[in-house]
C-alpha cells in the first residue's frame, strides 16, 4: 500500500497543500508547531476515521472554516484507489473511489496505517484505556467485522447504561436481560477477534522485541482473562458476568464488566510494564508492538501498511534507530523530525520542508 498523493483543503494548519510521496522514506521537517505532525495525521485518519489527537472532528478544521477535506491517491494491489474525507462541524462525508460511504465501517481499513509517536508511551505506561484504543484501531484496520461489532456493542452499551439509572427497578429487572442477550453478542465477537489478535501480537512484538534488545529483555503481551470456546460459549461466559454484576452495575450506574473495560497485561521478563519499567524500556517496548503490527497489517492484507513515525527517531537510541530504520525497509515510511538526522542521510528518501502549513 502506497500514499502517492495527499491534498489537505483547510485542514488543521493547511490551507490547501499537495504532497507527492515517494514510495520508500519520506521526511518531514520542518520547526516545531508547524504542521508535520498535521499532514502524518490526516494519513492515519484516512486509514482509520479517526485520530489519536482529537476529541471532536471539528477540531480538524482550520480555524474560521466551514469544512476540511483530505483527499489521498493509494496505490494497492487491486490497483489505484482514492479515499477522500469532508469534515464538517457535526457531521462528515465518506469517500472511496468518488463513491460516498455513508457507514465508516466500508471506508475504514482500504489503506492502513501504523502510527507510532512518543504518545506511544502511554501504551505501556497508562491506564487501560490507551490498550484498548490501541486494540480497537488496530483490528478496526484489518477487520469490517470487527469494527461493526465495536459500533453496535457500544449503542447497545449505552442503552444498558440508561437502564441502569433508571428509578423503577422492577422495569430494569424485567427488560435488563434482553439487553445483555444483545450485549453479550457484540462482546463476544469483540473479544473473540480480540483473543486472535493478540496471540498474534504477542509473539510477533516479542520476537521484535528481542531483536531490539538483542535478546537482553522478554516483552510478553495477553489479554487479561482468557475466554475458552467460539463465540457462542463466550457469548455465554459473558452474559452470565453482566447478571452476576448487576447489583454492583445498578449501585454504580455503568457497566463494569465487558470489552469496553477489559485490559491486555504487557509484560518485560515477567513483570508488569507499567508502573515499573524505565523510559527506555517502555519505548522500546512500544516500538515493538508497532513493529508487531506492521507485520500483522502485512500479512492479513498482503501488503505493509504505511508506518508513520512521528518525532520518534530523537527518542531512540543510535542503534535502535538503526535497527528500526533497517527493519522498516522497503516499506513506505512518513518520518517526522525537526532536523534531519544524520543517520538518514544516505537512506534514499525524499525530503519534504514544511513551514507554516506550506511546503517550502
Ligand atoms: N484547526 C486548526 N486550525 C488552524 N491551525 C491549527 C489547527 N489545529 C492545529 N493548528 C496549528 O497547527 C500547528 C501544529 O501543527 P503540528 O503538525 O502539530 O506541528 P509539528 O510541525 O510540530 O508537528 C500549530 O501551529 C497549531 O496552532
Ligand atoms: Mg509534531
Amino acid at each position: 500500500m502506497l500514499v502517492k498523493k495527499l491534498i489537505l483543503e483547510n485542514f488543521r494548519n493547511y490551507e490547501d497543500e499537495t504532497f507527492a510521496f515517494a514510495d520508500g522514506l519520506n521526511i518531514l521537517t520542518g520547526k516545531n508547531a508547524q504542521g508535520k505532525t498535521n499532514c502524518a495525521e490526516a494519513v492515519f485518519y484516512l486509514c482509520t476515521g479517526s485520530s489519536l489527537r482529537i476529541k471532536h472532528d471539528r477540531q480538524l478544521i482550520r480555524r474560521g472554516c466551514d469544512h476540511a477535506r483530505i483527499y489521498a491517491e493509494l496505490e494497492s494491489k487491486f490497483g489505484a484507489v482514492t479515499l477522500a474525507a469532508v469534515i464538517y462541524e457535526t457531521r462528515r462525508e465518506l469517500y472511496v473511489n468518488g463513491n460516498r460511504t455513508p457507514r465508516s465501517v466500508d471506508f475504514i481499513g482500504n489503506m492502513t496505517s501504523v502510527f507510532f509517536s512518543p504518545g506511544e508511551l502511554r501504551l505501556i505506561q497508562d491506564g487501560p484505556e490507551e490498550r484498548r484504543r490501541f486494540l480497537n484501531l488496530s483490528i478496526s484496520q484489518t477487520s469490517r467485522e470487527y469494527a461493526a461489532a465495536l459500533v453496535r456493542y457500544r449503542r447497545i452499551l449505552e442503552q444498558r447504561n440508561n437502564l441502569l439509572k433508571e428509578r423503577d427497578l422492577s422495569l430494569v429487572l424485567e427488560t435488563v436481560s434482553a439487553w445483555d442477550e444483545q450485549l453479550a453478542l457484540y462482546a463476544a465477537r469483540i473479544t473473540k477477534k480480540r483473543q486472535e489478535y493478540l496471540a498474534r501480537l504477542s509473539s510477533l512484538a516479542s520476537k521484535a522485541h528481542s531483536y531490539l534488545t538483542d535478546g537482553q529483555e522478554t516483552l510478553t503481551v495477553a489479554g487479561e482473562r482468557e475466554y475458552a470456546g467460539g463465540e457462542e460459549e463466550i457469548a455465554a461466559a459473558i452474559k452470565k458476568e453482566l447478571a452476576a454484576s448487576l447489583e454492583r452495575d445498578l449501585r454504580l450506574g455503568f457497566t463494569t464488566v465487558g470489552p469496553h473495560r477489559d485490559d491486555l497485561k504487557v509484560s518485560i521478563d515477567g513483570a508488569d510494564a507499567r508502573g515499573f519499567c524505565s523510559q527506555g524500556q517502555a519505548r522500546t517496548a512500544a516500538l515493538a508492538l508497532k513493529l508487531a503490527e506492521v507485520e500483522i497489517f502485512t500479512s492479513l492484507s498482503g501488503e505493509p501498511p504505511v508506518l508513520i513515525l512521528d518525532d520518534v527517531l530523537s527518542e531512540l537510541d543510535l542503534p535502535r534507530r538503526k535497527k528500526l530504520l533497517s527493519r522498516v525497509g522497503g516499506i513506505q515510511c512518513i518520518l517526522t523530525c525537526t532536523h534531519a538526522e544524520r543517520v538518514l542521510v544516505g537512506a534514499a528518501s525524499k525530503k519534504i520542508r514544511i513551514h507554516g502549513g506550506k511546503i517550502v
